[in-house]
């Protein structure tokens, strides 16, 4: 049996926090073979309720589970951390701007990056869902310079899940028979769910029609968070606690031969990507780390559209520098 990795999962007590937390445990994150410890990091008006939720954790017997850690303090709950995903956010409020809420979000995830860099191990892997999700990766980063900034990316996989449920429906075919979906940019309306090099079981997709791709399917995917909350009352946790699991998964136990994944990453200026932004791209992963598919061919349309979301991240990072 291997030796346990330490998890930090903030936000424990939220709705994607109850989704996640069982999972990891029961393996579906790093796999059956390797024990976790978890700590679970929350607000102090939070911490009862994340008491209930360690009972449960207790109450499930996981073989894998070999200790769970519920603090308030992120000195705590980072010490020798080797993954982090950090889930817990300030959400948008009535009559907040975004960027009001890229300033609340700011003061959390700088205290936590600062967290990290004195108290993780130095090659914790982190992945940040807590909205906005890309620009508060990178104030993490900025706030921990002693970790390598690569290791800090952001969620597009719940967004790369969601364009492959949605071909599937509309190609009639099962998401695992789909490889080579790209998710570009931002998690946000911005980003752009690009096809074009989609496979079907290893053939190129044809046939996609134009107006379908650009009136249809873009923004279903685009929007589908918002379709969720007013189907539910309540927003996406369970598909995006699973695509977080996918997320980590695939980066610290590899991709599939013949596909690749979207990750939000620093961008090296891979495609003209101004370097630095955190920014979704078609990655693939082995021995722990991932590399950007390069190369791809870019249409005029799919340019404009990296372009508008490259924009977006550009005009985060500028509102929120002044704090790094
Ligand atoms: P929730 O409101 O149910 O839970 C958030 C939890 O975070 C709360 O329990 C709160 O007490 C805690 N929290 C707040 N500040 C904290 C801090 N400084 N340290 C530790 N914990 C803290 O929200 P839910 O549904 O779990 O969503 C969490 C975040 O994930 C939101 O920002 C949401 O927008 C985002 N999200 C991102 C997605 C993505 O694809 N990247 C998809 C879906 C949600």
């Amino acid at each position: 049996m291997k030796q346990p990795v330490r998890v930090v999962v903030t936000g424990a007590a939220g709705q994607i926090g109850y989704q996640l937390l069982f999972r990891i445990a029961a393996g579906n994150m790093l796999g059956p073979d390797q024990p976790v410890i978890l700590h679970l990091l929350e607000i102090p008006p939070a911490m009862n309720a994340v008491q209930g939720v360690v009972m449960e954790l207790e109450d499930c017997a996981f073989p894998l589970l070999h200790g769970v850690v519920a603090t308030d303090d992120a000195n705590v709950a980072f010490k020798d951390a080797n993954y982090a995903l950090l889930v817990g956010a300030m959400p948008r409020g009535p009559g907040m701007e975004r960027s009001d809420l890229l300033q609340a979000n700011a003061k959390i995830f700088s205290v936590q990056g600062k967290a990290m860099n004195d108290h993780a191990a130095k090659d914790i892997k982190v992945l940040v869902v807590g909205n906005p999700a890309n620009t508060n990766a990178l104030i993490a980063q900025q706030n921990a310079p002693d970790i390598d900034p690569g290791q800090f990316t952001a969620m597009t996989r719940l967004d790369h899940n969601r364009a492959l449920a949605q071909l599937s429906g509309k190609f009639n075919v099962q998401t695992n028979d789909l490889t080579r979906m790209t998710i570009w940019g931002n998690h946000s309306s911005t980003q752009y769910p690009d096809v074009s090099q989609v496979q079907v079981n290893g053939c190129d997709l044809t046939n996609v029609d134009q107006t379908w791709y650009v009136d249809e399917f873009i923004p279903t995917v685009q929007q589908r968070g918002a379709a969720i909350i007013k189907a539910r009352g309540a927003s996406s946790a369970a598909s995006a606690a699973s695509s977080a699991i996918d997320h980590m998964r695939n980066w610290a136990l590899g991709t599939a031969a013949g596909d690749w994944v979207s990750m939000a990453i620093p961008s090296d200026g891979s495609y003209g990507v101004a370097p630095g932004i955190i920014f979704s791209y078609p990655v693939t992963c082995a021995n722990g780390q991932y590399s950007i598919v390069q190369d791809l061919p870019v249409s005029e349309f799919s340019q404009s559209r990296i372009d508008a979301t490259e924009a977006e991240l550009r005009e985060e990072r500028s509102a929120v520098e002044h704090l790094f």
